[in-house]
């Protein structure tokens, strides 16, 4: 079974005092027996990185490109390079807020892979999909066309993310959760062979302290991408010793 990763997207929240957030969860969880992940704004991540926490640094994005006439974004190189040891691409709201298509998120994660970050690529179905039947339809169609051609099994995480429980303290039921990743691990087995069975696979979506265990025991789950709840060292702390266990 892969180590589990405890990933903590901060979207446009937190700033230069958010050091001492991360300062408290490095001292609650000194050495956390799961991988740990801020991926704060990418501003952030250079004042983050230097405090020298037990905690791997990501962005939550980055442009597919090297460098160039992109104003305003910023590469995967750029990213590794100031000490990022991830970058989540291809979040629901890139692809709602940007327009981004499965393409770009591709081109984004080969970018990350190539720079040698780790690619936490996005996917989940929204509340209309689920409705009608197409979750496993949809969640299948954004890992074809989002995971590169020659992704390479190491440099990968999934993150199951329905759009619908982003945010709205909302979350499926374990049988769905178990559904949906036992459908992403078969699909990452035929694509990757043995290699499939030992990418992780993170569930995103309301996670918080009173859910997190029941949803970390289901199987296929390696952890979480969690929002809301890892803007606060009392609200991560309990998701980071879930994953530990
Ligand atoms: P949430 O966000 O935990 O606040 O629902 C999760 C995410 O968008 O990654």
């Amino acid at each position: 079974m892969p180590r589990k990763l405890a990933a903590g997207n901060w979207k446009m929240n937190g700033g230069p005092g958010s050091a001492a957030m991360l300062n408290a969860l490095a001292e609650a969880h000194p050495a956390p027996d799961c991988d740990v992940l801020i991926c704060p704004p990418a501003p952030l991540i250079t004042t983050l990185v230097s405090l020298g926490t037990p905690f791997q640094i990501g962005a939550q994005d980055c442009h597919s490109a090297e460098s160039g006439a992109h104003t305003g974004d910023t590469s995967a190189k750029l990213l590794k390079e100031i000490g990022a040891s991830a970058a989540i691409v291809g979040h629901s709201e890139r692809r709602t807020d940007h327009g981004e298509t499965s393409a770009t998120v591709a081109a984004k994660a080969n970018a990350a892979m190539s720079a040698g970050l780790l690619a936490i690529i996005c996917v989940g179905e929204t509340e209309a999909e689920r409705d009608g039947g197409r979750t496993l339809k949809v969640v299948g169609g954004q890992i074809a066309g989002s995971v590169p051609e020659d992704a390479e099994a190491q440099n990968l995480v999934i993150a199951y993310e329905p759009v619908w429980a982003i945010g709205t303290g909302r979350t499926p039921t374990i049988e769905q959760i178990a559904e949906v990743h036992d459908f992403i691990r078969e699909t990452l087995i035929a694509r990757f062979g043995d290699a499939g069975a030992e990418i992780r696979i993170l569930y995103g979506g309301s996670v918080k302290p009173s859910n997190v265990e029941e949803i970390f025991a289901v199987p296929n789950v390696d952890g979480g991408l969690v929002g809301g709840a890892s803007l606060k060292a009392e609200d991560f702390g309990p998701i980071v010793a879930a994953a530990s266990t």
